[in-house]
C-alpha cells in the first residue's frame, strides 16, 4: 500500500504515513538550491533519486548498516520504517570542498584530508543549517555522547563502503550528508536519502551531482547526469 496521509512536504520530498510502523517517501521532480532560492521542475529526477537511494541503502544494508529502507516502488517512492528523527545533518568529507572551504579558506580546493572529517549541522533552513559541536548537541538534549560516538562510527563505515564502491566504478566520493533516527527499540538507524542531491560524486573531475545545478546548469542537464550516475553505479531502472 503506497499511499497514506501526507504528513510532511519539503523542497524535494513528500512523506506519507502508511500506518504506525511505515512511511512512504516520495521524491519530487523538483530541484532546488541555495535554501530553495533557485528552484526548477526536473522531470524524471524523482525516480532517479529514489532509485539511487534504494540502491545505495540496499548496498549499505548488505554491509551491515541498519537503515530505514524497506522497499522501492520502481518509480518515485520508497517505503521506509518510521523513526524518531534527530534534527541534525551529519556530513562526511574526504576532500576540501563546499561549505568547508567557506569556513576554512586556507586549504586548496579538493585537497584530500589526512582522514575523513565528520561534522554536524543543525537542520534549520532559517539559520542555513549552522555547524554545531557535539557539546551543543548534548546540551540541547538531541543525542548523548555514546550515541554521537556511534553516529560517527556508522558515518565513517558508510564512507568506507560507499567510497570503495564508487572507486570500483571509476567515481570519486567527495562528501555526503546523512541523517539518523531511533527505531522503537532505540537503535540508531540511518535514514533519509542517498542521492546526487546529498552526495558530491566526480567522474574524471566532472560532477555528476547537484553541484551542477548549484553552478548554473539546467534541471534537464542535471537529470541527464543523474541518469549517467545511475548507469555507472549500476542502479537498476526498476525493481
Ligand atoms: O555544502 P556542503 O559542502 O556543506 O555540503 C556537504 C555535502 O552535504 C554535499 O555532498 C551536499 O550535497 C550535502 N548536503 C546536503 N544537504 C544539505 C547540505 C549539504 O545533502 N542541507
Amino acid at each position: 500500500n503506497w499511499t497514506g496521509e501526507l504528513i510532511y512536504e519539503g523542497k524535494a520530498k513528500r512523506v506519507y504515513r502508511v500506518d504506525n510502523e511505515f512511511l512512504v517517501m516520495e521524491f519530487k521532480d523538483e530541484v532546488t538550491a541555495f535554501d530553495g532560492a533557485r528552484k526548477e521542475h526536473a522531470p524524471g529526477k524523482g525516480r532517479l533519486a529514489a532509485a539511487q537511494t534504494a540502491f545505495l541503502m540496499g548496498l549499505l544494508g548488505r554491509h551491515g548498516i541498519r537503515n530505514h529502507l524497506v522497499d522501492w516502488d520502481g518509480d518515485r517512492k520508497i517505503l521506509v520504517r518510521e523513526l524518531r528523527m534527530i534534527p541534525i545533518e551529519v556530513i562526511v568529507r574526504n576532500y576540501a570542498y563546499g561549505s568547508f572551504l567557506k569556513r576554512m579558506p586556507l586549504m586548496k580546493p579538493m585537497t584530500k584530508f589526512s582522514k575523513p572529517l565528520v561534522e554536524f549541522h543543525l537542520k534549520s533552513d532559517e539559520l542555513h543549517d549552522p555547524l554545531i559541536t557535539t557539546d551543543d548537541i548534548i546540551e540541547a538534549g538531541l543525542a548523548g555522547q555514546e550515541q554521537l560516538n556511534e553516529i560517527i562510527s556508522i558515518a565513517l563505515r558508510v564512507n568506507e563502503i560507499l567510497s570503495d564502491y564508487m572507486v570500483s566504478r571509476g567515481l570519486m566520493l567527495v562528501d555526503f550528508k546523512l541523517e539518523f533516527g531511533f527505531d522503537k527499540s532505540n537503535n540508531l538507524v540511518l535514514a533519509d536519502e542517498l542521492s546526487g542531491d546529498t552526495m558530491r560524486v566526480l567522474i574524471n573531475g566532472r560532477h555528476l551531482d547537484k553541484e551542477l545545478f548549484r553552478k548554473g546548469a539546467s534541471a534537464m542537464d542535471l537529470v541527464k547526469s543523474y541518469e549517467e550516475m545511475n548507469k555507472i553505479l549500476g542502479v537498476p531502472l526498476n525493481t
